[in-house]
């Protein structure tokens, strides 16, 4: 069965949308304590449908001691006082959808914070009735049950041992964040009731927390000596995982609003990731990681896109495009820095075949903070704070947070990278971004049709994107030189990445300036004025 039904008109939401990940510690503060909240995300919603965004998805809100910063959960059904209250997220919700905006929450279904009462109970006594939704092993106290090792800090071991039971947990991050036990038919059940509480409160859909991890081998069997120095859940790839999506598609299936299940598939191979949508019948669409590893090279693009088509389009499943998270560099760092290739970078993102997912901020083209050893704050050792930077509101120094520094020092040059500032400049990256969202909105090719790569010079991509009878050429030029591309001369300019063109934006004279990325359009269709 194909998990998808092209181009009939009836394809579900989250197929066209542009989905925009908000990590709320960082978006905006109405309290003054320098970590954002939800009301400031409500005070956000603007910006977004203004931008042009389909869907918001938050890291997640709920009640957590926070050492991970909210990815260890002490209770999947409210929100921490951090954040603000459950009213507050109801009222987003509300808010959202008023302005036609889903609304994704995260959902952390592999681990839970140790302060969680389930845990607290399962480590209070072996007969405890919850002693077994965790992941206990017997041991000598000086020899973990196997050679896995946890994510952060990397390279330690994946296992705690418990001297009040004497016994040892399983944890694939920190110790305060011990794995579930799916393979317990009550843990199912109850994680299976927060998702409902959730869609009950009319959410849209859940990002869903390295997903991939939740079903175990129950015989928990060592990893090659030179696999168990790279953190154990890169690994864990079990059948049984696919049963316990199942279950979980049974359940969202249920509502008629079409909720949507993105899964974190931390493999570093598509080929894995790609099973995790089963036969239409488990995760709607999983993060492929691969690409956002990759440099900005047409080669590798090339790969990156042939790899998504032969794997998960041709297969009847929907992609998904990510260039940055809350977990990794942002890719106008990661790519060096150049605005002009983070421009051309937003047209392969918002153009490829696939659902995209923007990180906030980078629609005002922000660089990862540069984050001094003394405000390091990240579980991983620092290497995740420097793109959770705060978002800039405005040019003056507080930048539109009140109170004291913000949890995290703000990205470079925030004096010129801010909303307001660029909201007033035409020429910035954020209206580059609403120009672009803007044209794939207005085309079927763009956001739902197919994909067709087309011969171009070295260093060049070309793909056509076809829908019935609309079509769009994207061009992208990865190298620092100008490329003929004669042929395309029967094509107009929609939009292009390069500032100096927009001004002579109409037919295309068949060459692509340095860095350039452009959308063309057959002549005849209607051109848009950027
Ligand atoms: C995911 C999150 C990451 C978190 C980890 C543990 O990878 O994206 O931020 O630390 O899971 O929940």
């Amino acid at each position: 069965m194909s998990a998808r039904s092209a181009g009939t008109g009836n394809e579900p939401w989250w197929e066209s949308a542009v989905v925009y990940q908000i990590y709320p510690r960082s978006f905006r503060d109405t309290t003054g304590n320098g970590i954002g909240d939800l009301r400031g995300i409500i005070d956000g919603l603007d910006h977004l449908v203004w931008l042009g965004v389909d869907a918001l998805w938050l890291s997640p809100v709920f009640r957590s001691p926070m050492v991970d910063h909210g990815y260890d959960v002490s209770d999947y059904c409210d929100v921490d006082p951090l954040f603000g209250s459950l009213d507050d997220l109801d009222e987003l919700i509300h808010k959202s959808h008023e302005r036609a905006l889903k609304v994704l929450l995260d959902w952390v279904p592999n681990h839970t914070s140790d302060q969680h009462p389930w845990f607290q109970e399962s480590r209070s006594s072996r007969e405890d009735p919850r002693r077994d939704w965790y992941i206990w092993r017997d041991g000598d106290p000086d020899t973990p049950p196997n050679n896995w090792t946890r994510a952060f800090p990397f390279g330690e071991p994946a296992w705690s041992y418990d001297e009040n039971t004497g016994a040892w947990f399983l944890h694939l991050f920190s110790p305060e964040q011990p794995d579930l036990n799916w393979a317990n038919p009550d843990v199912r059940e109850a994680m299976h009731d927060t998702l409902r509480f959730w869609l009950d409160r009319g959410v849209d859909g859940f990002r869903m927390d390295v997903i991939h991890g939740i079903g175990k081998n129950p015989a928990l069997p060592d990893l090659s000596d030179e696999l168990a120095v790279i953190p154990a859940t890169a690994f864990n790839d079990e059948p049984v995982t696919h049963e316990y999506l199942r279950d979980i598609r049974v359940l969202l299936d249920e509502y008629p609003t079409r909720p949507v299940a993105v899964g974190e598939v931390y493999l570093l191979d598509t080929a894995q990731v790609a099973t995790y949508y089963g036969d239409g019948d488990e995760l709607h669409l999983a993060f492929n990681f691969p690409p956002m590893f990759s440099f900005w090279d047409a080669g590798m693009w090339r790969q990156n896109i042939t790899t998504a088509q032969d794997l998960i389009t041709a297969a009847g499943n929907w992609p998904t495009w990510v260039l940055s998270n809350h977990d990794n560099p942002r890719h106008r760092t990661r790519y060096g820095g150049d605005e002009t290739i983070a421009r051309a970078a937003a047209v392969l993102l918002l153009t490829l075949q696939g659902t995209p997912f923007l990180y906030a901020g980078e629609e005002l083209g922000l660089e990862d903070a540069d984050v001094p050893p003394e405000r390091i704050v990240d579980p991983s050792g620092g290497r995740r704070d420097g793109c959770r930077a705060p978002i800039p509101w405005t040019p003056d120094p507080g930048h539109g947070w009140e109170g004291p520094d913000p949890w995290l020092p703000f990205p470079p040059h925030s004096d010129r990278l801010n909303v307001a500032s660029e909201r007033d400049d035409p020429d910035s990256m954020l209206h580059f971004y609403r120009a672009l969202l803007g044209v794939r909105h207005g085309s079927d090719a763009l956001r739902l049709g197919s994909l067709d790569l087309l011969d171009a010079p070295d260093g060049v991509l070309a793909w056509r994107r076809t829908h019935e009878e609309d079509e769009r050429i994207v061009l992208v030029n990865f190298t620092a030189g100008s490329q003929d591309i004669d042929r395309l001369t029967d094509h107009g300019v929609e939009i292009s990445s390069d500032a100096t063109r927009a001004a002579t934006v109409g037919v295309f004279d068949g060459v692509l300036r340095p860095r350039e990325a452009v959308i063309l359009s057959p002549l005849g269709g209607v051109l848009r004025d950027v």
